[in-house]
């Protein structure tokens, strides 16, 4: 697998997204399920594990990824956030995040970052995290107090590197002045542009990317033609029945130029994201292994200019109904 760099931290190019092993995201998952697609994507290179207190009931993810590297923690660059999941009696805020969710709450008062840290710690069974992030930035607290409490724990060795999730330039740009950010993960994908002005802000000061939902919650995979029960992507206009077969019907070009490649439009959407910056990595979940492992093998990928090209012009005409999506 081939690795880049975050920052000073070294990462595989295409890494393992866990959230989708919870129940609850995109439908029912059972534990031994989500074991063995852990296991399939360590075991595959994807030694990058995305998780979050906020992912499942009560810490489920973060548990679940502290079984699997347990007996081969030093494989994995373990990452986790911090903020949705609040103690019972603490206040919160509201973040509008799009259609999907509509809103979170998020308390990431430095006084509670800790206690997050702690329990993740707990959860995941080990005594360092190697990528922190705060999972959305709290409207009730500037973001300089929020990393500030995050730069103890560095200084403390609860965690090796900071970062921070669904942010602006100009928070990172805050932040940074107080620690260094190893670490920006913000949504991108074929179908959802990242912030030029925040990618501008990590180029300058040597912050990585990780792109989240890189193949766009499923959609890029030209393989969703209906939701099953439980499916989050219900609350997504993306998905709305109409919607969805519009979409599929205008993304049927890039679908073509994938064939056209021999690969899958999954490996072209994990491809073309690494091919914007050579600091941008990629977390894809799923819970299948032959997902997971032709998901990885796109970080071989070497795409043309001329492919780039043809493809950047497809995506300019790929008009997506359905208004924002998380
Ligand atoms: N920081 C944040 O706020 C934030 C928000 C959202 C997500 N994330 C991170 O980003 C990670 C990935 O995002 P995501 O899970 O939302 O979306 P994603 O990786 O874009 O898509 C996941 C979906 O794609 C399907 N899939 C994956 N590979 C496939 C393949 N090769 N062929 C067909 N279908 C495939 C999966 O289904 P199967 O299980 O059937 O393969 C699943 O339904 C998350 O796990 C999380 O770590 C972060």
């Amino acid at each position: 697998m081939k690795t880049r760099t975050l920052g000073n931290l070294r990462v595989p190019a295409i890494g393992f997204g866990a959230m989708v092993l919870s129940p609850g995201v995109y439908g029912e998952v059972d534990d031994a399920r989500a074991e063995t697609a852990l296991k399939a994507a360590l075991d595959a290179g994807g030694t990058h594990v995305d998780t979050s207190d906020a992912y499942g009931v009560d810490g489920h993810n973060e548990r679940l990824v502290g079984r699997a590297i347990k007996g081969r923690r030093d494989e994995v660059v373990v990452a986790t956030k911090f903020g949705l999941a609040i103690p019972e009696g603490e206040p919160s805020r509201a973040q509008p995040v799009g259609f999907a969710f509509r809103e979170l709450r998020v308390n990431a008062d430095p006084r509670l970052v800790r206690g997050y840290a702690e329990r993740s710690l707990r959860n995941l069974d080990t005594d360092v995290i190697d990528l922190y992030y705060v999972h959305y930035p709290d409207p009730g607290v500037p973001i300089e107090e929020t990393v500030g409490a995050m730069a103890e724990l560095v200084r403390d060795g609860l965690i090796k590197h900071i970062g921070l999730s669904n942010v602006t330039a100009a928070q990172l740009r805050a932040a940074h002045a107080v620690h260094p950010v190893t670490a920006v993960q913000n949504e991108w994908s074929m179908w959802r542009p990242v912030d030029p002005g925040l990618l501008a802000a990590a180029r300058e000061l040597g912050v990585g990317i990780v792109a989240w939902s890189p193949l766009g919650t499923g959609f890029l995979t030209g393989t969703v033609q209906a939701l099953g029960e439980g499916d989050f992507r219900h609350n997504a206009p993306r998905f709305s029945a109409e919607n969805l077969a519009g979409n599929n019907d205008r993304y049927a070009p890039i679908r073509t130029l994938a064939a056209h490649l021999g690969i899958t439009p999954a490996q072209l959407a994990l491809a073309w994201l690494l091919h914007q910056d050579e600091h941008v990595v990629t977390i894809p979940g799923s819970r299948t292994p032959a997902h997971i492992e032709e998901n990885l093998a796109a970080a071989d990928l070497t795409l043309h200019p001329d492919t780039l090209a043809r493809l950047d012009e497809a995506l300019a005409k790929f008009e997506v109904s359905g208004g924002t999506l998380l």
